[in-house]
């Protein structure tokens, strides 16, 4: 099972909570690295934090952690997450969404936005992110490809 790096800023600290207790309800090892209360921060600083957290994690054992960003709508911190070397983080909003980022594009992360995705919602996104194989074949050289963006 990956470890499970979530981030999140003022849109999102219950919801985040939320799915932290659900999550290690299912045994997975789950990291909040943020934001924890209602105070206004900046979506870019976590989103970083929790990519970089990610990114981290994966370059010491390979795929061995996912992360989780929320804020009001999943754009922002999602966007800020993507800027990451070796981060691919998908805006999912339903749960094919999560099924096509992992099985074709092999995201390692998954942003939702707490303001318009119904936490129950939320849960079976990312129920369907965390269980969803990497397809690999011709998806394999497009998230190559995908990668070497990064490096410019
Ligand atoms: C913060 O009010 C809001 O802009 C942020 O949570 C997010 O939706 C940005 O993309």
């Amino acid at each position: 099972m990956r470890k499970i790096f979530i981030g999140n800023d003022h849109a999102g600290p219950e919801y985040a909570k939320t799915l932290i207790t659900y999550l290690k309800e299912k045994n997975y090892e789950v990291e909040h690295v943020g934001s924890f209360g209602p105070e206004s921060v900046d979506y870019p600083d976590f989103g970083e934090a929790c990519a970089r957290k990610v990114a981290t994690q994966n370059a010491k054992k390979e795929n061995s952690a996912f992360g989780i960003v929320i804020c009001g709508t999943g754009l922002g911190i999602g966007i800020s997450a993507n800027k990451v070397k070796n981060i691919r983080c998908a805006h999912c909003v339903n749960s094919h969404y999560a099924e096509m980022a992992r099985a074709h594009n092999d995201a390692n992360m998954i942003a939702l936005g707490a303001r318009v995705i119904d936490i129950e919602d939320a849960k079976n996104i990312i129920d369907t992110f965390l269980t969803t194989q990497f397809e690999g074949g011709r998806h394999q050289r497009r998230v190559e490809k995908l990668n070497a963006i990064n490096c410019n």
